[in-house]
């Protein structure tokens, strides 16, 4: 066994975005290949692993009745990934117990596993004292899943690939959003398999511009520049699954809003507001208006997975 941090270990995760995302034709592996621009925002999930007697993971927060405790659960691979990259195994690494509070919904189209999975890789890594570099551990993040990576990043970023390499952008500017999640989650292999058969069928015209604009406007810092670039290719295949959606977004403009989308795979909508005054009275108009679940306002961009320290710094 290793020898251990003798504290828990704390990680805040942001959730992400996709502001733009243009879906390719799928590839022989079975993923698509994205151009995608990411932003992190400030609605985050927080894991805190420590050594123990024996494993266990712990879920409290948004979903944490449907949250899987198993070996399905991310935060589970994690070990596993970093065990092979040890070359060894996680009995040698030793049981661990990992608690999640979530902010993030569940199967919302915002990377909640991919967080769970990015702070407990960096949670993880810490508390046994592993000292691996970015690179190792943006390396070990794309084995988990594509969203991973940037869960660890942050920021602002165009990814590509599947969505697993990234390329950081630098903003300077905050945007402010109003989140509404929905009743249940969506299948994300799902989404992406309706996003083929309407292609198959009719081939929906590109929902997105190009990814320079949006970086261009990104860089801006104005809101409504960016309100009419922002755009989804899966929307579509989102709200063909989920054709309330069509509803939750147009409430969503109706409150004040400045444009919204479908985020990622959804079914979460994510509407960008003039500024945080707004967001917070798009919320309130949203919350009554009965389309959703529940409405989160939130800004971005912030910071990837990072370890909390003890006196309660960053
Ligand atoms: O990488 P991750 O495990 O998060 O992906 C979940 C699923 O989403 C994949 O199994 C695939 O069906 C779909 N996907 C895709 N193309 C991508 C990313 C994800 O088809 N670029």
């Amino acid at each position: 066994m290793l020898a251990v941090v003798p504290t828990p270990v704390t990680v805040t995760v942001p959730s992400k975005i996709n502001v733009h995302l243009a879906v390719g034709p799928a590839r022989d592996d079975g993923y698509h290949e994205l151009t995608t621009v990411f932003q992190a925002l400030s609605l985050t999930d927080t894991v805190t692993v420590s050594a123990a007697e024996e494993s266990s993971l712990h879920v409290v927060g948004e979903g944490e009745k449907i949250v899987p405790r198993d070996e399905s659960n991310l935060a589970w691979r994690a070990i596993d990934v970093l065990a092979e990259h040890l070359d060894t195994t996680p009995a040698e690494l030793g049981p661990v117990r990992i608690a999640l509070e979530k902010g993030i919904p569940v199967a919302g189209g915002m990377a909640g596993g991919s967080a769970d999975a990015a702070g407990t890789l960096l949670a993880l890594s810490t508390l046994w004292k592993l000292d691996l570099s970015r690179d190792e551990l943006t390396r070990l993040a794309a084995k988990l899943g594509s969203d991973v990576p940037f869960s660890l990043l942050g920021g602002t970023a165009l990814g590509t690939g599947r969505g697993e390499e990234l390329l950081p952008v630098l903003t300077r500017h905050t945007f402010h959003w109003v989140l509404a999640f929905a009743q249940r989650g969506l299948s994300t292999p799902r989404v992406y398999k309706e996003l083929d058969r309407l292609r198959d069928v009719g081939e929906p015209p590109p929902a997105v511009d190009d990814h320079d604009v949006v970086i261009e406007a990104l860089a801006s810092g104005d809101p409504h520049r960016l309100a009419e670039l922002i755009g989804n290719d899966l929307q579509i295949a989102a709200v063909s699954l989920r054709p309330n959606l069509r509803r939750t977004l147009r409430a969503g403009v109706e409150a004040g809003a400045l444009a919204g989308l479908v985020s990622g795979s959804g079914p979460t909508c994510a509407f960008l507001c003039e500024d945080a005054e707004s967001a917070v009275q798009v919320s309130a108009r949203l919350s009554g208006a009965g389309v959703c679940r529940t409405v989160r306002v939130a800004s971005g961009p912030v910071p990837g997975a990072r370890v909390v320290e003890p006196d309660g710094g960053p």
